[in-house]
């Protein structure tokens, strides 16, 4: 594991007297101006980004319910609603059937973490069912799934095992199956991983969590809001949803390919008697009942309005329209690193918008050729297994590809004429 460093805090202190909104956006802006720009794609994550009109909308509906409450159901009864209207469009979209049921979350962390809380407590119903004393449980899943799982693991106690993934950086389904114990209390896919960007097989986890009854989460975080249109469009992506026998549950972000305000992500459940388990209910104190079903207690209600505007404005239309852009930019890309002889995109490449790409060639280091995209401006993803640059297309990426892969082009020239050597910063976090 790890140590990381704490961030010291700047020792600032409250000003005595207040200072004027016209002087603090003055100061705010000047923050922001040392940032990458990501407005121009210097991004190669992070930031979702299709244009004004899109924005406005995202920003617009986050304002309008800047201050009400997500805690207070019966007080926000609209907020409820939208949140109810979200989470059903996304389960038609997943093909959930009539049982199925979710939460709105704050992020892909926190979906996991509820999937994972859930598995933990279903399992712990079964041992106590069975007379058995509680064991420690433990989730198995795929090396390339996201540290959320294992984070989720580390607070509820529980633990993770992690198995190595094939060639073609998909779950190794025979290895999980043999890693899946008595204590399992769920197995997991991606749809598709971070690293590489590949869907994992669900079909064939959806088997195997049905041959060995157990729960199958999907995390879809990344692709839940692009893969379904990419689909539509034509492209052949695999079955990773509802529609699958197996799939209990599945986690999908708004705030990344729903282009939302940040915020916004959607655990989603095959049947509400899971979701049940996600439940905190309290009255042991003077106020009497207390009860949330996700982790935050208040919790804004900008994103869920936000998720709820932009998909309404967006539509199967908008978001098709957003997916050929991804299609299109990912494939030039693709071309644009391939055709610079020094460099490949790592195969199998992502079915969806992730591009990693290495050096084929041992007088080019990548790592310096990162270091000098970093000098141009680029905010550089870096990958460790192999050691690559990862990529992670939007449309904000389109307009500037070309110069991109100019600025690339002149990188790689420079570190194999130069002899430039890097050093391996995944501190992209
Ligand atoms: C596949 C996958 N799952 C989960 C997450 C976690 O999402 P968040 O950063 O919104 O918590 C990410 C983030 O990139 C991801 O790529």
């Amino acid at each position: 594991m790890l140590d990381p460093k704490p961030v010291t805090p700047a020792r600032t202190q409250l000003p005595a007297t207040g200072t004027s909104w016209k002087d603090l956006e003055v100061a705010l802006q000047e923050a922001k101006a040392s940032d990458y720009q990501w407005k121009e794609g210097r991004m190669a994550l992070y930031v979702y980004w299709l244009d004004e009109q899109l924005a406005a909308v995202a920003k617009e509906a986050s304002s309008l319910f800047f201050m009400e409450n997500g805690l207070g159901r019966k007080a926000f009864p609209s907020v409820q609603k939208l949140e109810s209207e979200v989470i059903g469009m996304a389960l038609s979209l997943f093909h959930a059937p009539p049982s199925a049921g979710g939460s709105f979350t704050s992020g892909g962390t926190e979906s996991i973490f509820q999937a994972v809380k859930t598995a933990r407590s279903v399992k712990r119903a079964a041992q106590a069912a069975q007379g058995v004393d509680r064991a420690r449980c433990n989730i198995v899943i795929p090396r390339t799934a996201h540290p959320a799982f294992d984070k989720a693991a580390y607070t509820l106690d529980m633990d993770v095992i992690r198995v190595p993934v094939l060639a073609n950086f998909r779950a190794d389904v025979a290895a999980m199956a043999d890693a899946i114990d008595s204590n399992t209390a769920m197995i997991v896919g991606s749809a598709p991983g971070y690293p590489y960007g590949v869907f994992d097989p669900i079909a064939e986890l959806s088997d195997l969590a049905v041959e060995k009854k157990l729960l199958l989460h999907v995390d879809a975080c990344v692709g839940g809001f692009l893969a379904p249109f990419m689909k539509m469009n034509g492209s052949s992506i695999p079955n990773f949803d509802f529609a699958l026998p197996g799939v209990s549950s599945l986690s999908a972000d708004i705030h990344k390919y729903g282009f939302s305000a940040k915020g916004a992500s959607l655990i989603l459940y095959r049947d509400q008697a899971l979701k049940q388990h996600q439940v905190f209910a309290f009255d042991d104190w003077p106020r009497g009942a207390y009860s949330t079903e996700t982790f935050l207690g208040t919790r804004a209600a900008s994103p869920v309005a936000s998720a709820w505007a932009v998909m309404n404005y967006l539509g199967k239309e908008g978001y098709q329209k957003i997916a050929s852009i991804v299609e299109e930019t990912q494939q030039k890309m693709i071309a644009g690193v391939n055709s610079i002889s020094e460099l490949e995109v790592v195969q199998p490449h992502s079915e969806l918008s992730f591009v990693l790409y290495r050096s084929r060639c041992s007088d080019v280091d990548i790592n310096a050729v990162a270091d000098c995209m970093d000098e141009k401006g680029w905010f550089v993803g870096r990958n460790v297994e192999p050691v690559a640059i990862h990529f992670m297309v939007n449309p904000v990426h389109a307009p500037v590809l070309e110069r991109y892969l100019a600025d690339l082009a002149e990188c790689v020239t420079l570190v194999k004429t130069e002899k430039l050597v890097g050093v391996l910063d995944t501190t992209t976090y």
